[in-house]
């Protein structure tokens, strides 16, 4: 399949010129963090909508760390690489942990209020964790809190400034290859600015669009993988996909998600017939790891031939849902389900991907220049499943060591007329009406070949169908719609790529074909560039 470099072509004397010090893509909890943390210089966050619409706005359940005396940080680490199913990276899983909990005590110094019982923070429990070690504010709130505590911080930094509606259409990168800005469309304004800085951080979330189903926000298009794969960038690990075990089933609506703390405070899965499944598959029953659940949803489903299983709280009485769940409490009674009396429908959807762009354990990627971290780079710390709540603890730990790396890392600022020169092509114009059809059709495909479980033959018909919609990557579009819809199709492919390369089963990865984790494919990555689209087999163990 033909990624073009650049989805457009440009004017490049007619472009609005931005030089900072440090630019940050992305306004989730990664890119807030690394702004605030990366000391006095003038600095530039682009976000592509408001500053709030990101993962982290809706994370529910809440953040990782080894805060509690009952804990330790060696469970910790036994419990993320148990899940990660083989496949964590031991050193990025080391510095998670070990730099987890002074990260998230400075979150509660920058004013972030966890929920406490008395004065003691108030620890819950998630699948495959060994100890109660989940922070959560507000009851199910805990991304909201998190983010109005950092925007309330990154504000009072006067070099910071924070664009708004500011789509990061291109990596930029210079005549030797580095990176040396962003290209940016300015919805507000109906124009491009080239943000021209030493230092690029993509910190700009997921992909779960490129599914039908995702309990992400409707930003999560990938942007931040694909941009910096058509630059150069290697990306690694995409064949792990996470799907969350449980959305609320409303055909028609938007994905809601019903926090795995909900599991966590004792609801239990349930079946057509009413009958318990979890404890026959696993025995940690509804707290197996995510990648468990979830198959063992689907597997019920289509027993049932049902789109959906029950989520079974009645045990609990209205004070404590409605105080602890607060979201979802109101979330179901609207929906006209009360949740100390009813069963609620619920079923998986795509919630996170493993990979994302390669980067070492200080976020640099293989571009000088170019760093990413949160669920944008794959560092080999979730392996083949991530474990519940560690994603905001990676942004805040990699977001952090990257701005470390901006403070001793001596770059100097690229200079405009060289980066201008780079990103002048011609290209023809498309129609920007055709690709809301291709993006549903591919979200469709995805969401039958690519999913929870995926065989050879369902993955070659995927790719044909992708190469098929791919021949829209030759043509330039005008609106940022369009531009994600071509990204989803990059990150489309280099899924249901990797997915075809790696025979075996493994976390996420479930291959009907070959349903047993293969001993020579432990520790192996995949990972994939524009030089090398049949991929490449590393050893990170
Ligand atoms: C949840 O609350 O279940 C989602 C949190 C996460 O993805 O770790």
């Amino acid at each position: 399949m033909e990624i073009p470099r650049f989805l457009l072509h440009f004017d490049v004397d007619r472009l609005q010129v931005e030089e900072v010090d440090l630019l940050i893509v992305g306004s989730g909890l990664a890119g807030l963090y690394t702004a605030a943390k990366a000391g006095e210089r003038k600095t530039a966050i682009l976000t592509k909508e408001k500053t709030e619409d990101s993962s982290t706005e809706f994370a529910q359940g809440g953040i990782a760390a080894v805060l509690s005396d009952e804990d330790s940080l060696d469970l910790h680490i036994k419990d993320t690489k148990d899940a990660g199913a083989g496949l964590c990276y031991s050193p990025a899983v080391e510095v998670l942990v070990n730099e987890g909990a002074g990260r998230v005590r400075e979150l509660i110094a920058m004013g972030t209020a966890f929920d406490r019982i008395e004065n003691n923070l108030d620890f819950t429990q998630e699948g495959a964790h060994s100890r109660p070690r989940i922070l959560h504010a507000r009851g199910d709130a805990t991304g909201e809190e998190i983010r109005r505590a950092l925007v309330s911080q990154v504000q009072h930094l006067d070099w910071i400034d924070l664009y708004e509606n500011t789509y990061a259409l291109e990596v930029v990168t210079g005549p030797e290859g580095d990176c040396q800005g962003i290209l940016a469309f300015d919805r507000n304004r109906g124009g491009f600015t080239l943000f021209v800085a030493p230092y690029v951080v993509l910190a700009a979330g997921g992909c779960g669009h490129v599914y039908s189903n995702t309990s992400n926000p409707e930003v999560a298009t990938g942007d931040g993988i694909a941009i910096a794969y058509r630059a150069g960038a290697e990306i690694m690990d995409m064949e792990f996909i996470q799907f969350h075990p449980t959305t609320l089933y409303q055909p028609g609506e938007e994905t809601f998600l019903i926090s795995e703390a909900v599991r966590g405070e004792g609801a239990v899965l349930r079946n057509k017939k009413g009958k318990r499944f979890m404890p026959d598959y696993h025995q940690q029953g509804e707290l197996a790891p995510r990648d468990v659940v979830a198959r063992a949803i689907f597997s019920e489903m289509q027993a049932d031939n049902r789109e959906y299983v029950f989520l079974d709280i009645t045990h609990k009485g209205g004070e404590f849902l409605g105080k602890r769940f607060p979201k979802i409490y109101r979330k179901c009674q609207e929906l006209g389900y009360d949740l100390q009396k009813d069963y609620i429908p619920v079923r998986p959807a795509a919630h996170f991907i493993m990979g994302g762009v390669k980067t070492d354990i200080d976020g640099r990627t293989n571009i000088p220049g170019l760093y990413a971290c949160g669920e944008n780079a794959g560092t080999g710390v979730h392996g083949a499943n991530r474990l519940a709540s560690n994603s905001l603890l990676e942004g805040l730990v990699f977001g952090r060591r990257i701005a470390r790396q901006v403070e001793i890392e001596e770059r100097r600022p690229p200079r405009v007329k060289a980066v201008k020169e780079q990103i002048a092509r011609r290209r023809p114009i498309g129609d920007d009406r055709e690709l809301w059809r291709v993006r549903g059709h591919m979200q469709r495909v995805m969401m039958k070949e690519v999913a929870i479980v995926r065989n050879e033959e369902g993955l070659r018909r995927a790719l044909q169908e992708i190469e098929n919609l791919a021949n829209h990557l030759r043509f330039s579009y005008t609106r940022p719609e369009a531009w994600e819809t071509q990204n989803l199709l990059i990150i489309a492919y280099n899924i249901t790529q990797a997915a075809l390369i790696r025979e075996e089963s493994r976390g996420s990865h479930f291959r009907s074909d070959f349903p047993q984790p293969e001993p020579t494919w432990e520790g192996k990555h995949i990972i994939l560039g524009r030089a090398f689209k049949e991929g490449k087999k590393i050893d990170l163990s």
